[in-house]
């Protein structure tokens, strides 16, 4: 019978790189993007469009959006993604907030 958490596994898992919002971060490949990101101390995954209220992930299921992050140009749930090496991560649409 197995007895230890499966999140404790995840330290021996192979640490990838990822960026979000051009911060590189070493992350364990095929962990879930969300908690890591979360245990990495990223608090703010996006911003709402209409108040531009920060949110990050709640239910950590597919269920609120509020995990919504842009990699690779795609807007994507994060708590759907596994960690993979190169991810390239942002908050999405905030470069369309820029007024430059
Ligand atoms: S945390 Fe709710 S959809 Fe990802």
């Amino acid at each position: 019978m197995k007895t230890a958490s499966p999140f404790l596994e995840l330290d021996d898992a192979p640490r990838v790189t990822v960026t979000f919002d051009g911060m590189p971060l070493s992350l364990p490949e095929g962990a879930n993007l969300a908690a890591t990101l979360l245990a990495a101390g990223v608090e703010v995954f996006r911003h709402t469009p209409v108040s531009g209220a920060p949110r990050a992930p709640f239910c950590m299921m597919g269920a609120c959006f509020d995990c919504l992050v842009e990699i690779d140009g795609v807007v994507r749930q994060a708590c759907m993604i596994e960690v993979s090496d190169g991810l390239k991560i942002s908050k999405p649409h905030e470069a369309q907030d820029d007024p430059a």
